[in-house]
């Protein structure tokens, strides 16, 4: 029977040393792009899925998430003040998104560690992992389609997406079989973060997952991997090789992306999400063109 998924693991507990210092007191996940932090997307993205009930994977440095999405009681008395409506609900948005939930990773022993500490919340439900750091954009479908093919194949399915040959490093990396379905296709094999060179497809997870609940017994006896880590990919890798709980399946995303992991693809991301708001993008444009002309 189809299981009615509900939950979403959204793990927020890495040191974020790329954008050091702004993350020295702050979680990287809290980093505005354009008005709202990164977090804040991948909320309304579960939310927007069906997915209310999140669970975030935190650490130490992380309070500033759970502030987030409560009641911040004394600036939203002052907007009341003031009579500012747009503020008062653009804050008070957040306080009830979701169904938030957080537990700690403790060592930061990498990100199946990280899942792995979803399980006494999930329990024996398949559930889907968002990870910050890939922003989906809300106009293109992902979740939905992967919620829609874990359901009919009762299988774990991860998000795939063609990525430029060079940057197969960066990612970890899917062997695949064709099926009937033009946009999913049977995972043979994973490897995290394949040496320059040796990947065997350009074909890259990119941070959505929507996994059957037998992957946390998989996890539990993964030995480290890339890194000294013990990575999804990796027990990922052992329920495709082994068939176990329906295999793995990979529903291949051809719409906008944005990676706000590093501070170029984050400028990026700010710029084109920017230039298509409505409040922004009429006067960021024009602008836009003009510096892009002086840079020659
Ligand atoms: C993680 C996963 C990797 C995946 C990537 C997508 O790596 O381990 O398999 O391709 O996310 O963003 P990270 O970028 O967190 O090192």
């Amino acid at each position: 029977m189809a299981f009615h998924i509900t939950k979403a693991v959204i793990p927020a507990a890495g040191l974020g040393t790329r954008f050091l210092p702004a993350t020295k007191a702050m979680p990287k996940e809290m980093l505005p792009v354009v008005d709202k932090p990164a977090i804040q997307y991948v909320v309304e993205e579960a939310v927007a899925a069906g997915l209310n009930d999140v669970l975030m994977i935190t650490g130490r440095n992380k309070n500033a998430l759970e502030n987030h999405f409560d009641r911040m009681t004394e600036l939203e008395a002052t907007l009341e003040k003031k009579g500012d409506v747009d503020r008062l609900q653009n804050v008070q948005y957040s306080n009830d998104l979701a169904d938030m939930h957080y537990v700690r990773q403790g060592d930061p022993l990498g990100l199946g560690h990280a899942v792995l500490r979803a399980s006494m919340h999930v329990g024996h439900e398949p559930f889907a992992v968002l990870l910050g750091d890939d922003l989906i954009d809300a106009r293109d479908v992902l979740l939905a389609r992967m919620l829609e093919e874990q359901s009919t194949r009762n299988a774990s399915v991860i998000a795939l997406m063609e990525v430029d040959p060079a940057l197969t490093h960066m990612y970890g990396i899917a062997t695949v079989e064709a099926t009937d379905d033009d946009d999913v296709v049977r995972i043979k094999g994973l490897v995290e973060k394949p040496v320059p060179g040796t990947a065997a497809s350009n074909l890259a997870i990119i941070g959505r997952y929507v996994l059957q609940p037998d992957v946390f017994g998989v996890l539990a006896s993964t030995k480290p991997g890339k890194g000294g880590e013990i990575q999804l990919t990796d027990a990922l890798q052992t329920m495709a090789t082994q068939n176990i709980a329906g295999g793995v399946f990979g529903v291949i995303f051809r719409g906008r992306r944005y990676d706000t992991g590093d501070r170029l693809d984050y400028i990026k991301s700010i710029v084109q999400l920017a230039v298509e708001r409505d409040d922004l993008g009429a006067d960021l444009r024009p602008w836009l063109k003009q510096f892009a002309a002086t840079l020659d």
